[in-house]
């Protein structure tokens, strides 16, 4: 019986591809306000503002391409069933090969009516601009949790790490809930791996072992190793 493997990331395991993280040096929330891009009220505030901010993070994602730490995470689907809960709107995950994919705070590729939120759209391309409408007429919103919304996928988040052997923290810094309070739903028999060379808040969490390297050398290594232990 295959094992099963969980990986909470975070923007950090895009780092190596080229797209900034939030709270990094020269992170995004330092060259923007949250209350201005990010929010159910700044939607309001000026929907021109928040589309754009969301199409220059689009032609980011769409120039950028998986890196090694992305690739490793496919191989270990040899061995294990590997299920990856995300709180990037990237699709890094995808185009590196990796199977299950959950978005905690939604997929950027992607688009939302503001009339009916059943109706989800990919968006072609990179622009999401004032007048794309749904089949209802009204318009798109980018298919994003903002601050303060409902995390739909919260609870297949939660109960997947609830079913982790092995638990992966790869890249986040573990400062947003509920998304953080994911590493609390593991069972006490699990195995939690940490890779990130800063500070992830990590209190409470138990039977931890923290790789204080980036994820595109420590990632192959670690996932290496854990095919090994499984053959
Ligand atoms: N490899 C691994 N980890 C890295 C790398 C790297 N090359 N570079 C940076 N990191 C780590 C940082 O040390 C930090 O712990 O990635 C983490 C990035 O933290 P944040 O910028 O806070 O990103 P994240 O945790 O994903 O933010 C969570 O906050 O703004 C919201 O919705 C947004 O999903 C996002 C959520």
């Amino acid at each position: 019986m295959k094992k099963t493997i969980v990986v909470l990331s975070g923007a950090g395991i895009s780092a190596e591809s080229g797209i900034s993280t939030f709270r990094d040096a020269d992170g995004i929330w330092e060259n923007h306000r949250i209350e201005d891009v990010a929010t159910a009220g700044a939607w309001i505030k000026d929907r021109a503002l928040v589309l754009e901010f969301y199409n220059q993070r689009r032609r980011n994602v769409l120039e950028a391409e998986p890196n090694a730490g992305h690739l490793a995470l496919v191989d270990l689907e040899a061995e294990f069933n590997v299920h990856i809960v995300t709180q990037n709107v990237d699709d890094l995950h995808e185009r590196a090969g990796s199977s299950n994919v959950v978005h905690l705070h939604g997929e950027i590729r992607k688009s939302r009516s503001t009339l009916d939120p059943r109706l989800i759209y990919d968006i072609e391309g990179t622009e999401l601009v004032l007048g794309d409408v749904c089949e209802k007429g009204s318009q798109l919103r980018p298919h994003i949790v903002w601050f303060g919304e409902m995390v739909p996928m919260l609870g297949v988040g939660a109960n997947l790490v609830s079913l982790a052997d092995i638990l992966l923290v790869v890249g986040t810094s573990l400062n947003v809930y509920p998304a953080a309070g994911l590493i609390h739903e593991a069972p006490p028999h699990c195995e939690t791996y940490v890779v990130d060379p800063g500070q992830p808040a990590l209190s409470g969490v138990r039977n931890v072992t923290v790789i204080k390297e980036k994820a595109g050398a420590a990632l192959p290594r670690l996932c290496q190793s854990l095919l090994e232990s499984a053959q």
